[in-house]
């Protein structure tokens, strides 16, 4: 068996990608639950990792210990009752975001090695692009580039698609808008998007979907539960759950 690797980025902090990151791994998992579909999410940003602060938990073991060959990734995933398993990035002691060598070997094959067990390798791929997350991204199934309304979020959108048409010209992103208005005004940041793409990069841009803003999102953050489990028939959990649905349908179908 070899699962999909979704990777999501956005070039620009704070646009909500490891709040979304979790919130897709949880969709994705009540999606295929039936199927019996497992789903990993893998804590890839190096420099700022904290999906393990937005699910409360507390982990002994992480990627920084997997990287270090004191764990292996088995012993380092940690199943969460929102029914996924997280690979946390946090590490104790300082950052990854320097990696190199040996390292940085373990942390390009992760997402593959996660794919023999996963149906599903969901990557919070962190702000900003350096190499090691540009070559996890460029060699992810699915690249979802996470974008808001912001004219500065657009152009970091923008930057990130134009870097994967050169690293891995055949794999097509979708892009996700988050903490939109509205459908309306996100499908407005979708075209604008896609213009440019259509314009200077040769090819269009398909939208995974558009995430309402939603003060229960930051309310569940606090809280430290995922969306799903907190506020399942909230506007933000809704968005995220059609976009679920969408890409179980694309895997299915591919
Ligand atoms: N759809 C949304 N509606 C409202 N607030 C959101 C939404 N998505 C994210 N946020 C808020 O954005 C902030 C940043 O989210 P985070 O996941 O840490 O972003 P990133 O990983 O991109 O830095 C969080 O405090 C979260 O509450
Ligand atoms: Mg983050």
């Amino acid at each position: 068996m070899t699962g999909r690797v979704i990777a999501v980025a956005s070039g620009k902090g704070g646009v909500g990608k490891t709040w979304f990151a979790i919130t897709l791994a949880q969709a994705l998992a009540q999606e295929g639950k039936a199927r019996g579909r497992r789903v990993a999410l893998l804590d890839a940003d190096l420099g700022l990792a904290n999906a393990d602060v937005q699910l409360g938990l507390a982990p002994v073991l992480d990627l920084g210990s997997v990287l270090a060959g004191r764990a292996t990734a088995e012993q380092a995933l940690v199943a969460h009752e929102a029914g996924f398993c997280l690979l946390p990035g946090r590490s104790g002691s300082g950052t990854l975001a320097g990696i190199e060598g040996a390292a940085l070997d373990v942390a390009l094959g992760l997402p593959r090695q996660l794919a023999a067990r996963f149906d599903e390798v969901v990557l919070d791929l962190g702000a900003g692009l350096g190499a090691a997350q540009r070559r996890l991204l460029a060699e992810a199934d699915l690249p979802l580039v996470l974008g808001t309304e912001e004219p500065t979020s657009l152009t970091d959108a923008y930057a990130v698609l134009k870097l994967l048409s050169q690293d891995a010209p055949a794999r097509a992103p979708r892009l996700v808008v988050n903490m939109a208005a509205g459908a309306g005004a996100g499908q407005r940041v979708h075209a604008t998007l896609e213009a440019a793409t259509r314009r200077f990069l040769g090819r269009g841009l398909t939208l995974a979907g558009v995430v309402r803003r939603d003060a229960k999102v930051p309310e569940a953050i606090r809280a430290q539960t995922p969306l799903l489990t907190r506020h399942p028939t909230s506007a933000a959990a809704i968005d995220v759950a059609a976009i679920a649905r969408g890409l179980a349908a694309a895997s299915v179908a591919a």
